[in-house]
């Protein structure tokens, strides 16, 4: 799917608004900040918190989450290697269009292969893209196993689990990483560091 388009006769069109008068009119620059890590290692709960910081600044933010976008958009996708691919690609075109409307998009999935975040950072103009691990070790996520997933696989419930019975690729060369172990505050104070000028 990293080809181009089954179409053919389709020409691209242009707007009339440029990126710089959005950020005048929004008064900040557009960012997609892509949390990855495991199941229950906390990324939404920090995405939710980054974007009620921004909010309350006065920064147009909005989170993308991993479950949430599997009841709508990408409820065709199950977990197979393929899907999970589909998934991030579909997310990482939909955070490029959020991020070119001029918006700080948060999202919140485990997306577990590099190669996936990395083509989706390949659609941001440079800089436009902040990967940050939500860098949580697999002992801590099943000790803490909110949503009860971690037992599930373990007792074989639940195939292609993340960390259990499918792979989860570390970022190589992240722009941040946060330990979970530190309060939320702090975490997400070095999110803001990170991302505002
Ligand atoms: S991703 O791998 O394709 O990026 P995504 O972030 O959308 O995953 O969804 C992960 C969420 O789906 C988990 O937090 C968990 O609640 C749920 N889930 C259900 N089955 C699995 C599975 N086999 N592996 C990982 N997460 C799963």
């Amino acid at each position: 799917m990293a080809d181009g388009p089954v179409s053919e006769n389709i020409v691209r069109a242009e707007g009339r608004v440029s990126g710089g008068q959005r950020a005048a009119l929004l008064g900040h620059s557009s960012i997609t900040v892509w949390f990855t890590g495991l199941s229950g290692s906390g990324k939404s709960t920090l995405a939710f918190a980054v974007e009620e910081a921004l909010i309350d600044q006065g920064a147009m933010a909005y989170v993308l989450d991993g479950d949430n976008v599997r009841f709508g958009l990408n409820r065709d996708l199950g977990f197979s290697p393929e899907d999970r691919t589909e998934n991030i690609r579909r997310i990482g075109e939909v955070c490029r269009l959020f991020q070119d409307s001029g918006m700080i998009v948060l999202t919140a999935f485990i997306s577990p292969y590099q190669a996936d975040r990395d083509q989706v950072r390949a659609l941001h103009p440079e800089g436009r893209f902040v990967e940050v691990f939500v860098d949580t070790p697999l002992e801590v996520c099943e000790r803490r196993d909110v949503k009860g997933l971690y037992e599930k696989a373990r007792a074989g419930e639940i195939p292609e689990f993340s960390g259990i019975s499918a792979p989860y690729e570390a970022p190589v060369d992240p722009e941040l990483r946060i330990d979970t172990s530190e309060p939320l505050d702090a975490c997400v104070a070095k999110v803001l560091d990170r991302i505002l000028p």
